[in-house]
């Protein structure tokens, strides 16, 4: 009966497969006295959802050195001679007090976005944001004489080339940025506790559908995740004013017609890396609480490595039913369903160790007869 070890392995490995948040939080998270209600839903969602990892991509003004402050502090550079609330890594004390919010999170990891044009960007450019972002540390909040962690633990490459000649500069990108965060945390090691580590760091690529299956498996081996799909759910985006934010020509998201090579990447052993986005769900078609559910059973049914729905556009995570409470919600619901086999009831992580240790005590109790 040996040989159905190796088969019980395999079910407890898709058994912890999961398919967690992937947040393109591009918003101003506030000031002093205000909150941005998108920033704040975010910090709820993530402390409601504790079964689910939340990549929180922040993104001060398309990169880490400009800001988007709404009250012009700092006159949209992250620096500002004379600014008391100037921070040399971190734009200001808003960004900083509540990044450092969300860096208490368990669950959530900050990513720093990172503009990349298509392969257009100038690459002395880039480098100097991945420096940047690899560079952020500790820094004051807005509580008088307290500094707050504000460490970024991993990358969000935006807009990456779809032209295999690409590959050498995102390979180049890629292994600086490795080093570059590998060394910063080294350095930080030595300023901080022992306890203070976080070892998290992932690589996300956002490339949309790649034609070329050699280039696209290249971004997958040089990352940790690739984006394959970022699109729209709604068949009118007209209607909702949003054709800017649904470029045409544009397929309209369902999960059932996400297909390799378009959507899901050309070779299958690459959806565990694989990340698919969608705006604006809203409709026509249906879009209830019941249909966001449809899709997400049905991204986390194709063992994708994490998603991301909005009832607006990237950033928003407050229109309704696609709140990113909702959507936590409705991840841990169904990552539950899948650990289980059984649509609707999640054993949890807890729920299999019975099971996998009865039935291994089964299969030795068999050999030895
Ligand atoms: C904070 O930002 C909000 C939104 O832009 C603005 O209404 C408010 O006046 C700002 N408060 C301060 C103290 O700057
Ligand atoms: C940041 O702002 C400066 C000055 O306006 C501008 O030259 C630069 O292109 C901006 N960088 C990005 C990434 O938008
Ligand atoms: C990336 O590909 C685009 C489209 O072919 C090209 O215009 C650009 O120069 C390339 N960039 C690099 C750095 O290879
Ligand atoms: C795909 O890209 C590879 C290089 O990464 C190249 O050798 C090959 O010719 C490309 N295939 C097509 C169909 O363009
Ligand atoms: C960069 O780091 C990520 C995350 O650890 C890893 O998956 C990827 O293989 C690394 N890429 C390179 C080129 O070293
Ligand atoms: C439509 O969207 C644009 C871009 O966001 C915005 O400037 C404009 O005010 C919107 N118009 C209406 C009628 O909502």
């Amino acid at each position: 009966m040996r040989y159905f070890l190796p088969s019980l392995a395999a079910l407890a490995a898709t058994a912890l497969a999961r398919t967690d948040a992937m947040v393109p939080l591009y918003v101003y998270p506030g000031n002093s006295t205000w909150t941005n209600p998108d920033w704040a839903a975010a910090v709820s969602a993530i402390k409601a959802n504790p079964s689910v990892h939340f990549y929180v991509v922040v993104n001060p003004n398309s990169g880490p050195k400009n800001t988007s402050d709404p009250t012009g502090f700092n006159g949209g550079y992250c620096s500002a001679d004379g600014d008391p609330n100037y921070i040399p890594h971190g734009c200001n004390r808003d960004w900083t007090t509540h990044l450092a919010a969300i860096n208490k999170l368990k669950n959530a990891q900050t990513l720093g976005y990172v503009w990349t044009q298509y392969g257009l960007r100038d690459a002395d450019d880039v480098r100097a944001d991945i420096a940047e972002w690899a560079a952020w540390d500790r820094a004051p909040t807005w509580t008088a004489g307290e500094t707050a962690d504000i460490s970024i633990h991993g990358l969000w490459f935006d807009e990456v080339g779809k032209d295999p000649n690409n590959q050498t500069t995102y390979l180049d990108l890629v292994t600086y940025a490795n080093e570059t965060f590998a060394e910063s945390k080294n350095e930080k090691r030595k300023t901080r506790r022992s306890n203070d580590d976080d070892d998290d760091y992932t690589v996300v690529l956002n490339a949309g559908p790649v034609a070329n299956a050699t280039y696209e498996a290249q971004l997958f081996r040089m990352a940790s995740a690739v984006v394959t799909k970022e699109t729209c759910y709604t068949t009118d985006a007209a209607a909702h004013n949003a054709t800017w934010d649904c470029p045409a020509p544009y397929a309209p998201f369902a999960y059932a017609s996400l297909t390799a090579g378009n959507g899901l990447p050309h070779d299958s052993a690459f959806l565990p890396q694989t990340v698919v986005i969608v705006h604006q769900f809203v409709g026509p078609p249906v879009a209830t609480m019941d249909t966001l559910q449809e899709q997400i059973d049905g991204v986390v049914g194709l063992g994708l490595h994490s998603t991301y729905f909005t009832g607006g556009s990237w950033h928003q995570t407050t229109v309704a039913p696609a709140t990113i409470g909702n959507v936590g919600k409705l991840l841990a619901q169904a990552n539950g369903a899948a650990r289980s086999g059984l649509p609707g009831y999640g054993l949890g992580l807890v729920g299999w160790i019975p099971l996998i240790c009865c039935a291994f005590l089964n299969l030795q109790a068999y050999s030895y007869y």
